[in-house]
């Protein structure tokens, strides 16, 4: 059966949309309809949720979104009646922004390596000393612990969202044997290092996998949690004995140099 294709537009544009066609649905209808759900605001709200819920659904956004698209209106209107004051809004926007960045464009949130997998991948690096990069290095946890486990090994971190990178700047401070930098790991040319880490999501890894095949020496290591690269054959697997099931993809990129 031949492959679905992925919705043509970004995530964030179909939310937009999915909000804007709903509330013009749900207004119409209810101005058509029954006039007097208008003195309900929360029954509004929620014609206008299972609405834009319901264009979601037509735009082929996930199914989680279509839970946010009826929750939204919904959750805003019962958040109004709450008196609290807009600066908290904003305030906790800011903070969001700052934690997770331009997570609409890369398709990448934020969500850590446990210490159990960390252990994995020390236990993969090379025995003798080695350049490690970390893309996206999220909160510095990974390569504080990697760094703890081989000081004969410099670890490079890149991390583009403002609170990870000052946390990881901070967390790493003391680790002579650890760089963490702020900006994007596209512009970062990988051919320094002897194994790449990467824990993204399935979103970058076909155009990693390009960066990583003109870019990587040839017997540099790329290590993927969790993520395979679409249609490349990991030279190995390994699994993680923690909670999660991590699995590790380990791929040589450079090798047909
Ligand atoms: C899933 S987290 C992984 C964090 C860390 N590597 C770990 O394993 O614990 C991915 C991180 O990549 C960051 N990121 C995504 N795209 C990036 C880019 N183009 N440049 C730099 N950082 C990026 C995100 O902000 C996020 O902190």
């Amino acid at each position: 059966m031949p492959k679905k294709s992925a919705p043509a537009i970004s995530p964030i544009k179909t939310a937009i949309l999915a909000q804007l066609f709903g509330s013009f649905m749900a207004g119409g209808m209810i101005q058509l309809l029954y006039p007097k759900l208008w003195q309900i605001p929360l029954a509004a709200a929620l014609v206008q949720g299972i609405c834009a819920a319901t264009v979601g659904y037509k735009l082929e956004s996930p199914p989680w979104w279509r839970w946010i698209h009826l929750a939204f209106m919904p959750l805003v209107v019962a958040a109004s009646t709450l008196g609290i004051a807009p600066g908290w809004y904003l305030g906790a926007f800011v903070v969001l922004l700052l934690v997770f960045w331009r997570t609409d464009k890369s398709r990448v949130p934020l969500y850590l390596t446990n210490a159990t997998a960390a252990e994995a991948v020390a236990a993969m690096l090379p025995s003798h000393p080695c350049h490690v990069i970390d893309l996206g290095c999220g909160d510095g946890g990974l390569l504080s612990q990697l760094a703890r486990a081989r000081p004969d090994c410099q670890f490079v971190g890149i991390e583009h969202a403002p609170l990870p990178w000052l946390w990881a700047r901070l967390k790493t401070l003391g680790l002579p044997n650890v760089q963490v930098r702020y900006g994007d790991f596209w512009s970062r040319h990988l051919g320094l290092f002897e194994v790449v880490y990467a824990f993204l999501s399935p979103a970058p890894m076909a155009a990693l996998w390009q960066k990583a095949v003109g870019e990587m020496r040839p017997d540099g290591l790329l290590v993927s949690n969790s993520f395979a690269v679409p249609d490349a054959e990991p030279v190995q697997t390994v699994d993680v004995a923690d909670r999660r099931e991590t699995r590790l993809y380990l791929y040589h990129p450079g090798a047909g140099k």
